[in-house]
């Protein structure tokens, strides 16, 4: 086995080939910079971009919201089991459950053909936010609020988890996160995803694992994780003695770094004018000028840039969503991008299984029981 190809993590490594996603000069989604994207689409139009491989016209797009909004209803046995599940349990375990479940409702679960994953990534597109909504009302002892079919997902999510009509600014916000979310690459649930599909598994098992890698903090789960500290300091100066000792420690700051952007990750950029935005408005602005220091103390000691889970965390903390709630987004997003990689790997399989460099004991022979010493 050649040795010299061996890296911890698979730094570097090119371990596929995708047509989905690029992130090598900028992120492109099939050829589209990011920055265009954000700007002027919207989410279930990048959603069937990234699904489908090309824009949709005025006609395809109508028909694909038109499919997504008919899906999204969840059969009576999940809402009850959403309610069922034991209070404290952590709302990524509620999405990685549902997934799952979903599945068992789902009439073309075992069918891997190329019509049917689309079918399904389609109606877990539409479900997963039902999930995330419902079992947040019915954890706080509230009503589940049905969707309204002819309205957008991001309107869908604000409204179902207030029952409030949601401002525009609010729901193009929630929009652009979850477009910037949609794919990248190579990732760690992506990959996961690809691995399990590479068995000729279905799509709800490769999404049901892919939201189990996305729930680590070194992935998805930063986007949570950045409101544990921006939540305690209250000052740009507590900021910089925090971010001192913390670098000091060897702790990882959240929210910052990336193993691929090591100058900078696009997308934190397009939201950060969001975040500014917000804040004002929902009067944050003293979180956001905690946020600013902290920036510019990791940059400066650690010359480290924030990821897109930075401003993420904050825009959705000014829009008063519940801070368990930002990696399910998350989930709810990616779903579109681990479909289009299952797309891909079933297109051109060929099982992934790579090879380990053996660490361990010597070759020896096995010990009687009675002959092993206490
Ligand atoms: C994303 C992440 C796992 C990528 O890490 P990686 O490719 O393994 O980075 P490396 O381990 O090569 O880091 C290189 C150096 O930067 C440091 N570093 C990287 N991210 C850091 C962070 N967020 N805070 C502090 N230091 C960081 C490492 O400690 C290391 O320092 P050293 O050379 O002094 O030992 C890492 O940046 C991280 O843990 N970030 C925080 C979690 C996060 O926000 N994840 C979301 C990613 S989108």
């Amino acid at each position: 086995m050649n040795e010299t190809i061996y890296r911890p993590g698979l730094e570097g490594i090119v371990a596929g080939q995708t047509s989905i996603s690029s992130i090598a000069d900028g992120l492109r989604y099939r050829g589209y910079p990011i920055e265009q994207l954000a700007q002027h689409s919207s989410f279930e139009e990048v959603a069937y971009l990234v699904l489908h491989g090309e824009l949709p016209t005025q006609g395809q797009l109508d028909q694909f919201r038109n499919q997504i909004g008919q899906a999204m209803e969840l059969p009576e046995e999940i809402t009850a089991t959403l309610r069922s599940i034991p209070p404290g349990v952590p709302m990524m375990d509620v999405m990685r459950t549902g997934a799952s479940l979903l599945g068992h409702w789902d009439e073309q679960a075992q069918d891997i053909s190329t019509e049917a994953t689309l079918a399904k990534a389609v109606r877990l597109v539409a479900r997963l936010p039902l999930v995330m909504c419902y079992r947040h009302r019915l954890r706080q002892g509230q009503q589940v609020v049905p969707p309204r079919k002819d309205q957008s997902l991001a309107y869908n999510i604000l409204w179902m988890l207030r029952d409030q009509e949601p401002q525009p600014d609010h729901v193009r916000a929630l929009d652009v996160t979850l477009i910037l979310y949609v794919e990248h690459e190579f990732n760690a649930s992506t990959f996961t995803a690809r691995v399990v599909a590479s068995t000729l598994s279905d799509l709800h098992s490769a999404v049901t694992a892919a939201i189990g890698a996305l729930k680590g903090p070194l992935h998805g789960g930063a986007n949570e994780r950045v409101l544990d500290y921006l939540l305690k300091l209250r000052s740009p100066e507590e900021a910089a003695q925090w971010v001192g000792q913390a670098l000091q420690r060897k702790e990882r700051i959240m929210g910052f770094g990336h193993r691929v952007y090591r100058t900078g990750d696009p997308r934190a950029a397009i939201l950060a004018p969001y975040c500014e935005q917000l804040a004002a408005q929902t009067g944050n602005q003293p979180m956001e000028a905690v946020a600013a220091r902290i920036e510019q103390e990791v940059r400066q000691q650690k010359n480290i840039p924030p990821n897109v889970d930075y401003p993420a965390g904050r825009l959705y903390y000014y829009l008063g969503l519940a801070v368990d709630l930002y990696t399910p987004l998350f989930v709810i997003s990616r779903t579109v991008g681990w479909s289009a990689h299952v797309l891909e790997q079933q297109a051109a399989n060929r099982l992934i299984r790579p090879r380990a460099r053996y660490v361990g004991a010597q070759p020896r022979d096995y010990v009687p029981l009675e002959q092993r010493r206490e």
